[in-house]
């Protein structure tokens, strides 16, 4: 079966795995990470969405400091800036003010912007010049495509639908990454509010290929090498993969993340509790306790802004209750060694 490693577009990455380590932003996705798999001959890729201009720079030089190979720098589609009423912050408040008050935090503020200006980051990423630029959250608009094409990058957008994929084929993507329902992180639905089909994987795949034409790199749910030979059996070109590295060596993963993705079966479910939008991680306490507190929850990107003291707090107190566990439903245990061993054993000669 032909694979992205073979295809017109994609065969300057010299890629020898048509895997991509999927860019994970808030901290797993570190220069290491990104270096390791792109060193390995799969693709690395920066999770920057959370990274200002200046932190897109420094982390790509940090990356080009230990390769020389091609990487992927990733992006959120902006959204329009939701209009926020004051009962809602009220709500929004007085649901989180057990939470500060735990973690010894000041109590909440909110204020605009809720998150970077897109185009800042897209212009330090064409400053930058990665060999792809993956996105995710929507269409790119003609002008950035028209930019990044002119800079060289291949682009790469992702679908949750395979009408969704449609829209990014006829925007004139290189690649599309199919999200299935399993993956870990934010599902990357093109509407903020609209439903989740909560198509899986297998499902969304099969629906697309008889309707797409350029490569499709399945994601959601894939950890071992049987999981990749099957989804480029069914068509995928690439898998992406990011639950299965969030415990390797090289991963910027916090210490309570790890213990919580190495603990006994994890459960995950999606939720809009910590960022507005629906994603899925490993159930905790503020995911139960906020879930049934749906009116107090502000839409994305706000309400991502809004809980990041929280997050933070969270993690430097060592604590997993308050963080967001991003993973997918993958099972067995995860690789902890250093990320190119788990390629070799995903890829066996
Ligand atoms: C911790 C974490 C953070 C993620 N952050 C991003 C991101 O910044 N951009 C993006 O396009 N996808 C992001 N994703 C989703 C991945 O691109 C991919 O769809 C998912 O990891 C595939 O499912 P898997 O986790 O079961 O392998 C993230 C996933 C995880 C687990």
């Amino acid at each position: 079966m032909a694979t992205i490693i073979e295809n017109d577009h994609f065969r300057r990455l010299r890629l020898k795995y048509p895997l991509i380590v999927a860019p994970m932003a808030g901290g797993p996705s570190s220069p290491e990470l990104v270096a390791a798999a792109s060193s390995a001959a799969a693709l690395g890729s920066a999770g920057a969405a959370y990274s200002s201009s200046v932190q897109i720079e420094e982390f790509a030089a940090k990356v080009r400091q230990r390769t020389d190979r091609p990487f992927a720098i990733n992006l959120f589609v902006p959204h329009p800036v939701p209009r926020i009423q004051s009962d809602m912050i009220e709500r929004a408040m007085a649901a989180t003010a057990k939470y500060r008050a735990e973690l010894r935090l000041p109590p909440a503020q909110l204020s605009e912007p809720y998150e970077e200006d897109f185009d800042a980051q897209f212009e330090a990423v064409l400053r930058v010049g990665p060999a792809v630029f993956s996105f995710v959250f929507g269409l790119l608009s003609a002008d950035h495509m028209r930019a990044a094409r002119k800079a060289g990058m291949l682009l790469i957008g992702t679908a949750t639908t395979p009408e969704e994929a449609k829209l990014l084929e006829e925007s004139g993507v290189d690649a599309i990454t199919l999200q299935g329902f399993e993956a870990g992180g934010h599902r990357g639905i093109f509407d903020p509010d609209g439903a989740d089909s909560g198509l899986g994987m297998r499902d969304l795949l099969a629906l697309t290929v008889p309707r797409v034409r350029v490569p499709l790199i399945a994601a959601g749910g894939i950890m071992t090498a049987e999981d990749i030979r099957e989804a480029l059996a069914a068509g995928a070109e690439a898998v992406q993969m990011g639950t299965a590295f969030l415990a390797t060596t090289e991963a910027g993963t916090s210490a309570p993340y790890r213990a919580k993705l190495l603990g006994p079966a994890r459960t995950t479910r999606t939720t809009r509790a910590f960022s507005g939008r629906l994603a899925r991680g490993i159930e905790n306490r503020f995911m139960r306790e906020m879930d049934a507190e749906a009116n107090a929850v502000m839409p994305f990107p706000a309400q991502n802004k809004f809980t990041r003291d929280i997050r933070v707090a969270s993690s430097a107190a060592g604590s997993a209750d308050f963080l967001s566990l991003w993973a997918g439903t993958g099972r067995g245990d995860l690789w902890q060694g250093p990320a190119s061993g788990l390629i070799q054993q995903l890829f066996p000669e």
